[in-house]
C-alpha cells in the first residue's frame, strides 16, 4: 500500500483552504492508502516562539482531522514534537542541504522579506528540512497538500536524492536501499521521491475579499477568510459579502479566465461536492451570483457544520484527543526508530 504523509501548523484559526487544500483530501485517501497525519508543532515555532495557547492549538487541529472522517486506529494522528527522530532526521538534512537551497523558498521570503536577519530565526530559514525529515522519517511516498506547499516538496526531492547520491556507496554496503529510477538514471536509494497530491478543483483556495490573494490564517480581515469553527450565520454573512464581479456565471471553465473572484467561488463549490468546476458551470452558466451565493452558503453549511460541531464536542473533553495522539506517537515513533536505525547504520553512526 502507498504510504501517505501529511502535516498542518497548529497556528491560529484553521480555514477553508486548509480543508479542501489538505485535509479533506486526508480523508479520502485513506480507503486505499496507509496514512499518517501529523500536527506539526515544532514548525510552529518558527515564525513565533512563544504560544499562550499551544496545546489547544495542538488539540483542535488533531480535533478537526476526527471531525472531519480521520480514522485514528486504522491510521495515524500524532505530534510532531512526539516524535523525536523527525528533529534528528531534520538535523542530518541541515548538513545534507545547502543554505542557497533554503533563501531560495517564496514562502520564506514572503515571511522574513524585509526583515534584518537578527529579527528571523534559523528554524524559518531550515523550515523546509524539517518537513523533508518529517516525510522521510516514515519513507512516505504521497503528500497531499494545497498549492503553496508544492516547492518545499520539490526540496524534499532535492534532499532525499543528495543524501542517495553522496551516501550511495554506504548505501549499498547497508543493504537497505532500492533501485529506482530518476528520470531517466537508475538510483539505488534510500529514501524515496515523494509524490505531490495537488490536484483538485481548489488547490489554492484565494481570499474572499480579493480573489488574487491565498485564502490564509493570517489576514487582519475575518471577513477573507470561512474558518472552521464558523456558524452557519458567520458562514452565511461572509459568503454574501464575498467580492464578486457584476456578471452572470459563464457555461464553460474558459470564462472563468481575468475573473479570479467567480473562478475562486466556483471552485470552492466544486471542492465542496466532489465535482469539477465544469459540472457547476454546467448548472449554474448564466445564473446570477445572487442565485449562486446562497447555493454556496446552504453546500457550505451542509459540509462544514457537521464538522464544526463534532470539533467543538471533541474539544471539551480533550482526555480524548490527547489519548488519540499518545497512541498515534507512539506508533509513529516505532516506525520512525526503524527508519533511523538504518540511517545511523548507513552513515556510520556507531549504535
Ligand atoms: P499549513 O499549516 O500552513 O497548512 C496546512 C495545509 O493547508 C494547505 N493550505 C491551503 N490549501 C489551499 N488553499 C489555501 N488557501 C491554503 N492554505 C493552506 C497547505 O498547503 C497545507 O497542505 N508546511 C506545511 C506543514 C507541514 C507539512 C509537512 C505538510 C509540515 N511538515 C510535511 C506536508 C508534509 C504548512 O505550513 O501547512
Amino acid at each position: 500500500k502507498p504510504l501517505v504523509f501529511s502535516g498542518v501548523q497548529p497556528t491560529g484559526n484553521l480555514h477553508l483552504g486548509n480543508y479542501l487544500g489538505a485535509i479533506r483530501k486526508f480523508v479520502a485517501l485513506q480507503e486505499d492508502n496507509d496514512c499518517i497525519y501529523c500536527v506539526v508543532d515544532l514548525h510552529a515555532l518558527t515564525a513565533q516562539l512563544v504560544h499562550e495557547d499551544m496545546r489547544n492549538q495542538i488539540r483542535s487541529i488533531a480535533a478537526a482531522f476526527i471531525a472531519s472522517g480521520i480514522d485514528p486506529k486504522k491510521h495515524i494522528v500524532f505530534n510532531q514534537s512526539a516524535v523525536p527522530q523527525h528533529s534528528e532526521l531534520a538535523w542530518i538534512f541541515n548538513c545534507v542541504a545547502r543554505i542557497g537551497w533554503m533563501e531560495r523558498m517564496t514562502q520564506f521570503k514572503d515571511k522574513a522579506g524585509g526583515k534584518n536577519a537578527e529579527q528571523v530565526s534559523l528554524g524559518l530559514l531550515a523550515y523546509p528540512s524539517l518537513m523533508a525529515a518529517d516525510i522521510l522519517v516514515y519513507r512516505a511516498t504521497h503528500v497531499p497538500v494545497g498549492d503553496d506547499q508544492k516547492q518545499h516538496l520539490e526540496l524534499t526531492r532535492d534532499i532525499a536524492q543528495k543524501f542517495n547520491i553522496d551516501f550511495g556507496s554506504h548505501i549499498r554496503k547497508a543493504g537497505t536501499g532500492v533501485d529506482i529510477v530518476v528520470g531517466e538514471e537508475p538510483v539505488h536509494a534510500y529514501f524515496p521521491m515523494v509524490e505531490p497530491l495537488i490536484g483538485g478543483p481548489a488547490p489554492r483556495v484565494m481570499s474572499l475579499r480579493d480573489g488574487t490573494k491565498k485564502m490564509s490564517k493570517s489576514d487582519a480581515s475575518d471577513l477573507s477568510r470561512i474558518n472552521l469553527l464558523d456558524d452557519a450565520d458567520t458562514i452565511s454573512k461572509k459568503i454574501r459579502k464575498a467580492k464578486t464581479d457584476p456578471d452572470a456565471l459563464p457555461s464553460e471553465a474558459e470564462g472563468l479566465k481575468g475573473r479570479p473572484e467567480a473562478e475562486n467561488l466556483v471552485g470552492i463549490y466544486a471542492a465542496l461536492s466532489d465535482k469539477s468546476k465544469a459540472d457547476i458551470l454546467a448548472e449554474f452558466g448564466g445564473q446570477q451570483f445572487s442565485v449562486f451565493k446562497p447555493a454556496l452558503v446552504d453546500l457550505a453549511v451542509n459540509v462544514l457544520s457537521p464538522i464544526t460541531d463534532e470539533m467543538r464536542r471533541l474539544m471539551d473533553d480533550t482526555s480524548h484527543i490527547d489519548a488519540i495522539l499518545r497512541d498515534g506517537g507512539e506508533r509513529a515513533r516505532a516506525r520512525a526508530e526503524k527508519t533511523m536505525k538504518e540511517v545511523r547504520d548507513i552513515i556510520g553512526f556507531v549504535q
